[in-house]
């Protein structure tokens, strides 16, 4: 398969969901009502733009295994899933997510998904990075352990994210993603990047710039992976406040995840 290359997709994706659909205003917006910046801790969320911290204990996941594996919808009670984010929020990831966005956060949408090692792989197990606003985090709480070689998410670094933006490879249409950039790298004459795993235990969160590091997710080989996403956005509102006021999260797959923002909704 060749590989399509549009060296101005990272600029017209900005374009389109920053400036035409208004995300970047409403960061805008979020960073000057921001006040607690003597609470902010930098770390890896910043520089590797990918960290882990941990959030749910063995028990807690397993309790939500069982309730997954019996059918049920763990994010059905918008209560429960308040409760949920109070324990994903916790202080330590709260003061890298204010650092990381220079204000206030909203979780936007959530999503429960168990992957069975029979899954036929699609454009989330290809290399790319996430659609939409420039400035998003997404948080992959594993409910089940990442396996040696499988069900997890892989990372490449910084400097060969920007390189294959540069090229135009990165937010190139879904179809056109690939597992396998090693075709690209040779045409070019470099040595292919280091695939990054981290190792994960039930209730760890892989949680990273989805807009900025190229990742996949991997497939597992032994048994079901497990897992919430959390897609995390800037806010003017504190999170609690601006779920109420938004009627966040939404449940990812219910609608689009990123829209024009109304214009009597923007600052
Ligand atoms: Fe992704």
């Amino acid at each position: 398969m060749t590989i399509q290359l549009n060296p101005l997709a990272s600029t017209e994706q900005k374009n389109l969901c920053d400036t035409k659909w208004g995300y970047g205003r409403v960061h805008q917006d979020a960073r000057k009502k921001f006040t607690r910046s003597a609470s902010m801790v930098f770390g890896d969320l910043n520089n590797e733009r990918v960290e882990k911290f941990k959030i749910f204990t063995e028990d807690e996941c397993a309790e939500f295994r069982r309730r997954i594996d019996a059918g049920e919808d763990i994010l059905a009670d918008r209560d429960e899933t308040l409760k949920i984010m109070e324990r994903v929020f916790n202080p330590e990831l709260d003061a890298r997510l204010i650092a990381f966005f220079n204000s206030e956060y909203v979780p936007e949408g959530v999503q429960v998904e168990k992957v069975l090692p029979t899954e036929t792989p699609h454009h989330s197990d290809c290399w790319h990075c996430d659609g939409g606003p420039n400035k998003q985090v997404v948080m992959i709480i594993y409910l089940s352990p990442s396996e040696a070689d499988g069900a997890n998410t892989v990372f490449a670094d910084p400097t060969n994210t920007e390189y294959l933006k540069a090229l135009g490879y990165l937010f190139c249409p879904i179809e056109a993603r690939v597992d396998d950039l090693t075709p690209l790298y040779d045409h070019y004459g470099l040595a292919p990047f280091e695939e990054n795993a981290i190792d994960l235990a039930a209730g760890d969160a892989v949680v990273f710039q989805a807009a900025n590091i190229m990742h996949k997710r991997s497939l597992p080989k032994i048994g079901p992976r497990y897992v919430l996403v959390v897609c995390v956005l800037p806010s003017p509102l504190p999170w609690r406040e601006a779920c109420e006021v938004k009627a966040r999260p939404f449940k990812i797959g219910d609608q689009d995840t990123f829209n024009q923002i109304p214009e009597d909704q923007l600052p």
